[in-house]
């Protein structure tokens, strides 16, 4: 049921449940759940699915008692399994939102019309610029210093079916700087994703920002 105005002025009586997958390392993944730790934080880390079952941040969930689950085409050579299983595995936790965080691999059509428009995407650089295919990783950062910009920052965007392309939600500058080699700036745009996601999900759960026309 969408709440009335009246019932949008009232303060969040449950926490926004979240659901995140990664393939990696996981720092964004760590970002959000520090936050969601915090007293009175408005939402929570209910589930993480990673594609790689060595994967860091899968760790990390495992060790905080966050729900996990290893879903990848190893698991599930079908895709249409693999999005069906991905697809259930968030609707049985209740999710409400979810973010890629660092993954890999794209979702398929059964989790994107199931939860659409509620699956932001970390990137690591401003969108719609430095982005697109092979636009991950070092190559964005390479991207951005050839171009010769003096900002780069990450974007939090809608996730669409292809790379890149859904709705930027909100982003965070960080300078270039002269002497910037990959390793740098990668390291200062992911500092300030540490910052943004958690921000961006905390005022989705508030209701202080919408995602596409639905309000969560
Ligand atoms: C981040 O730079 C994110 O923008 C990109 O992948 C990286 C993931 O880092 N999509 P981590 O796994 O969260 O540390």
């Amino acid at each position: 049921m969408r709440a009335g105005p009246e019932l949008e002025s009232l303060p969040f009586v449950s926490k926004l449940r979240v659901g995140v997958l990664v393939s990696h390392n996981g720092s964004n993944l760590r970002a959000l759940h520090r936050a969601a730790s915090q007293p009175e934080a408005p939402f929570e880390v209910v589930a993480v699915i990673s594609n790689n079952s060595g994967s860091p941040g899968l760790a990390y969930a495992r060790e905080n008692r966050i729900a996990t689950r290893h879903l990848s085409g190893r698991t599930h050579p079908d895709p249409e399994q693999l999005d069906s299983a991905i697809c259930a595995t968030f609707v049985g936790h209740s999710v409400e939102l979810i973010v890629t965080a660092g993954y890999m691999k794209k979702l398929g059509p059964r989790t994107r019309e199931q939860f659409a428009p509620r699956i932001l995407n970390i990137h690591p650089a401003l969108l719609p610029r430095f982005g697109g295919p092979g636009m991950h990783g070092n190559h964005v950062h390479q991207a951005v210093l050839d171009s010769g910009d003096s900002v780069s920052g990450p974007s939090v965007h809608i996730v669409e079916d292809e790379y890149d392309t859904g709705e930027v939600i909100a982003q965070l500058e960080v300078p270039v700087l002269a002497d910037d080699t990959v390793d740098t700036l990668a390291a200062r745009v992911l500092t300030a994703e540490h910052t943004l996601l958690p921000l961006v999900v905390q005022q989705i759960a508030t209701r202080q920002m919408s995602v596409g026309q639905r309000r969560l």
